[in-house]
């Protein structure tokens, strides 16, 4: 693990460069969206700047060279094996759900989902006018998990006809183990729901923790899912617009195929190729560098937040970068605090309502940036929470 070719520290400059995330006042320290203030791997610079040096940009196709290197990465780092013909290119995880929505479901069919989870696959439900079906997730010792009776009652539903799952999942960190997966993927196939599994942070699982591809379960569950990646979140190329859809079933196949060529969501702009090759194929030696470094990240915050802030619980994670933080001793509703937090300190997280479920105590915060600027935002967290709490009756008293 080479972590001093890797400099994680760079204060990276994001302002003025179209950044959805910095798209903030200039005191502000935005720790919110999920993607991170690191500089991509060098591999996948020099890629793009050799495409770059070609200086013409048509229109782009998919050579085979990109099903070998999807192949080989899971095969490699997942040990699933995936077949050339089993993959799709899309250009985003979020287009191919939407897509998905509309050709494998009917309007006003229920969608089901395990909140709290990732707020676009309400948006991806509720604008194709289906009906988001929530699970909710069980919150119990500080962790999450399955309520297989409400799960099976909900999927038994006739109106029911997809499930869209999240392994590892956002915003809770949870890697679904192998018993997880196949009760709940058994439970779809007995009632005949169809599987929409995001695995777009599996990269992201933190060392020493093993993610289980959803489809690598049971060949049965192979054939009932669909699978959804990119090498966007891991190497830090949100935005590029490259992902992957994995369906095993020809016929299941053939009709994803149809709906994102329909939807024009099924060609490459001149990088997305180039993005997904080169991490895949060449960039290993830095995400593992990275995963070190999060995970240093992730001791700092939980080392900060038990010393400061002991009320609070930042919540056992198994993957991704963001942190997902238990604020009920100080609020109902982290709402309110998230305001305060970015009006009185410019911290800028996520509040956790918009993910549904129990999140409206908690809060999302995302310490994929270099440590000095995770200990000013830790800085500003435990100032902006000590003044809030202080302004508070107090939640048992309310
Ligand atoms: C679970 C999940 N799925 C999908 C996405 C976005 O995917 P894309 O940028 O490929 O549309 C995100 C981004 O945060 C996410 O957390």
């Amino acid at each position: 693990m080479n972590l001093v070719n890797y400099n994680f520290d760079k204060m990276t400059n994001r302002f003025g460069t179209n950044s959805y995330k910095w798209d903030v006042g200039s005191k502000e320290l935005p720790m919110w969206v999920a993607d991170m203030d690191f500089e991509t791997s060098p591999e996948v610079i020099e890629a793009f700047q050799r495409r770059l040096d070609h200086r013409i940009f048509g229109y782009t196709s998919v050579p085979d060279a990109y099903y070998e290197a999807v192949a080989q990465w899971w095969d490699r780092r997942h040990h699933f094996h995936v077949h050339h013909e089993w993959i799709m290119f899309c250009t985003g995880v979020v287009p191919a759900i939407s897509s998905i929505v509309r050709k494998m479901t009917t309007a006003g069919d229920n969608v089901l989902v395990l909140a709290p989870v990732y707020n676009i696959f309400y948006n991806s439900i509720v604008n194709n006018q289906r009906n988001v079906l929530v699970s909710e997730l069980v919150y119990s010792e500080h962790t999450y998990s399955i309520n297989f009776d409400d799960l099976e009652e909900k999927l038994a539903a006739p109106e029911t006809t997809l499930m869209i799952f999240c392994n590892p999942h956002n915003p809770i960190g949870k890697v679904w183990d192998n018993d997880d997966l196949q009760k709940a993927g058994n439970l779809c196939i007995k009632h005949n729901v169809l599987i929409l599994s995001d695995e777009i942070h599996c990269d992201l699982t933190h060392l020493g923790y093993r993610y289980t591809p959803f489809a690598s379960v049971s060949e049965e569950i192979a054939q009932h899912c669909i699978t959804c990646v990119a090498p966007t979140k891991a190497f830090n190329l949100a935005g590029i617009q490259s992902s992957s859809i994995i369906v095993p079933n020809p016929g299941l196949r053939a009709l994803v195929n149809r709906g994102i060529n329909t939807d024009e969501a099924a060609e490459p702009n001149a990088f997305a190729i180039e993005a997904a090759i080169s991490a895949f194929t060449e960039g290993e030696p830095w995400l593992n560098a990275l995963l070190s470094y999060l995970m240093e990240n992730r001791q700092l915050l939980e080392h900060l937040i038990a010393s400061q802030l002991p009320e609070l619980e930042v919540i056992h994670s198994e993957a991704t970068y963001l942190a997902w933080i238990d604020c009920r001793a100080v609020t109902r509703d982290t709402k309110a605090l998230c305001e305060y937090l970015r009006k009185e300190t410019g911290l800028y997280v996520s509040e956790g309502s918009m993910f549904g479920g129990n999140g409206s105590t908690f809060l999302r915060m995302n310490y994929a940036c270099p440590k000095a600027r995770l200990e000013d935002g830790l800085r500003r967290f435990a100032e902006g929470v000590k003044a809030f709490q202080s302004l508070q009756i107090p939640a048992n008293r309310s």
